[in-house]
């Protein structure tokens, strides 16, 4: 396969949710993060997501993460699609559009329905024109993701007829989120995932469902979530973690370690493993041309 440099990534998770395999979006860091990701998704053959925070553009810029990620998916023969996380500002979507980025989440979850699904598809308007994917949210994901926090127990399942409205005038969505039981952060206890709700979504809603609060699920889980239809797992918390531990993991062996390339390095490979790991849990190794659309296999 010839180099792709940056996709859309609607038309990949159409073809995964059809082929139910999950395609992995990490929540990047820097650039040796970015580069863990992009490269540990080349080297099983997968298609990829790199995601953004709101709060890691406004520390690097637009301009420098943009560049980062376009350079790293030149070099590489999956596709790569870069897109923005949870985001209520129209103005960072805007600015994320001009800069390159290839989809975009607008999170109006903590809206009233009827507001959230009006700021959605102003929001879909201003996607489609700039031929850039959408992710909206619907129902209230459990935990810390950017500045905003939902206790656990107050998280608010999606509702089935709302979601079934919520998409109606936005067939081209390129992912879902309706809120299922899942959390960001590291779960206190076992997440009550809403299988039948997700079924049911998947069979009404023509749209790749997204899975966040991807960190500390079991294979199973995973296995489960992906078969009834979602296609894009997010994983922030796990792949955090690995950039700390890599890097203190290098001093803990060689305190006496002057030379701050092999801590970059042993952050890198701590990074990757669980990339690897992960892409390996979702079924997308191997798939990048089955994901990019240049292969017949279904
Ligand atoms: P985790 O932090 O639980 O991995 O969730 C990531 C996520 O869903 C980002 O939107």
């Amino acid at each position: 396969m010839d180099t792709m440099a940056l996709v859309t990534m609607g038309p990949l998770l159409k073809r995964a949710q059809a082929a139910r395999y999950g395609i992995a979006a990490f929540n990047m860091i820097d650039y040796n993060s970015a580069r863990s990701i992009v490269e540990g998704a080349a080297a099983l053959d997968a298609p990829i997501i790199v995601q953004v925070s709101v709060k890691t553009i406004k520390h690097w810029g637009y301009k420098a993460i943009a560049g980062w990620v376009r350079m790293l998916a030149d070099d590489v023969d999956v596709p790569v699609a870069l897109h923005l996380d949870h985001c209520s500002d129209a103005d960072v979507i805007r600015r994320c559009i001009d800069a390159g980025w290839t989809s975009v989440m607008f999170d109006g979850s903590a809206l009233p329905f009827a507001e959230n699904r009006a700021r959605s598809q102003e929001i879909y308007r201003m996607t489609e024109a700039a031929g850039v994917g959408l992710e909206a949210e619907i129902g209230a994901i459990g935990g810390v993701e950017d500045d905003k926090f939902v206790a656990e127990d107050a998280a608010i399942l999606a509702d089935y007829d709302e979601c079934v409205a919520f998409v109606k005038d936005m067939p081209n969505l390129a992912v879902f989120a309706p809120a299922i039981g899942t959390a960001h952060g590291f779960y206190k206890g076992q997440p009550k995932i809403a299988y039948d709700l997700l079924a049911r979504i998947t069979a009404a809603v023509p749209i790749p469902i997204a899975l966040h609060g991807g960190t500390g699920l079991s294979q199973e889980q995973f296995d489960r979530c992906i078969a009834n239809g979602c296609a894009k797992v997010n994983i922030s918390t796990m792949h955090k973690h690995r950039f700390i531990e890599g890097f203190v993991g290098v001093r803990t062996e060689k305190p006496k370690l002057e030379e701050p390339l092999p801590f970059i390095a042993g952050q890198y490979e701590a990074m990757k493993k669980d990339v690897l790991d992960m892409i390996r849990a979702f079924g997308s190794a191997g798939r990048a041309a089955h994901a990019a659309g240049l292969e017949a296999r279904p």
